[in-house]
């Protein structure tokens, strides 16, 4: 059920703001802002079936049904967050440098609003200080009449929680930007820092996708650790070698041998520094 904490309301996302004096290339230049909706990505999915909707951004001030990955649920108050989903349809990506890039831009934008520095948790799980902020989910589709594929990129940025505002359960590993920097953020400016930032980071991706994994590299925080996957319901643990745009994390197993993990079918059980 919809949540009805309106302790927000007077700060609204308004799409005018948004869109002000935004220099963006390709994200951004369509914007629609819902006071409520199922989830995002689904509005995004469908507005995603028209070429001209390319960069379109779908904002929401809650969610009734928002999902995250692993068929999880997503939860946030009403004005709470930046939800958001962008539609990029593309030929020229992978899915997994397309979620890499994501995971950059949108660790760069939390990077900028405080003190402390984001992080990225493979795949695509965004970090402060130790417990998770953010979460990309990034869904897919061919649709042969468009001859492209068709990317939807669902993104949860956690602003005004408290700590009392995730359960017991979640307190332990969840956060969010005010609780970190113990001061209210500005959503607006967050959200258009966020479009400008995905849009810099794709076009980065498109020109030098080495650039991409680079700063990937630099932000996360598995890499070198010893980490526990899960895939296919087998665990595999070992030392985080690096990252591939297009096949996933590397492991050095600890059975031995040199494996790959897709991004798609892998969840992480544990990652230790
Ligand atoms: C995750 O870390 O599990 C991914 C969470 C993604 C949540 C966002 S909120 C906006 C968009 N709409 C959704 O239903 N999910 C994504």
């Amino acid at each position: 059920m919809a949540n009805v904490n309106r302790q927000y309301d007077n700060c609204l996302l308004d799409p005018d703001k948004i869109t002000a004096n935004l220099k963006t290339k390709r994200i951004g230049r369509k914007i629609l802002v819902y006071d409520s909706t199922s989830s995002t990505n689904d509005i995004a999915a469908e507005y995603a079936r028209n070429k001209q909707n390319d960069g379109m951004v779908i904002f929401t001030e809650e969610q009734t049904a928002g999902r995250g990955r692993a068929g999880n649920k997503w939860l946030s108050g009403r004005a709470e967050s930046v939800l958001c989903s962008i539609v990029l349809i593309e030929n020229k990506f992978h899915a997994e440098l397309l979620s890499l890039t994501c995971a950059v831009a949108v660790a760069e934008t939390i990077g900028r609003t405080g003190r402390s520095r984001a992080k990225i948790k493979w795949p695509n799980d965004i970090m402060l200080n130790g417990k998770k902020v953010a979460g990309i989910l990034l869904e897919s589709k061919t649709l042969p009449i468009l001859k492209s594929k068709i990317y939807v990129a669902g993104i949860g940025i956690n602003c005004h929680q408290k700590k009392e505002s995730f359960t017991d359960e979640l307190q332990q590993i969840a956060t969010s930007i005010d609780a970190e920097s113990h001061s209210i953020s500005d959503r607006v400016l967050l959200a258009k820092r966020l479009l400008s930032s995905v849009d810099h980071w794709l076009e980065v991706a498109a020109n030098n996708s080495e650039k991409v994994i680079d700063r990937w590299r630099e932000l996360s925080i598995q890499l070198s650790h010893r980490v526990t996957l899960i895939f296919n319901g087998a665990k595999f643990t070992g030392h985080c070698i690096g990252i591939d745009p297009e096949k996933g994390l590397i492991l050095q197993l600890d059975t031995g041998g040199i494996r790959m993990f897709e991004a798609a079918h892998t969840s992480v059980a544990k990652s230790s520094s």
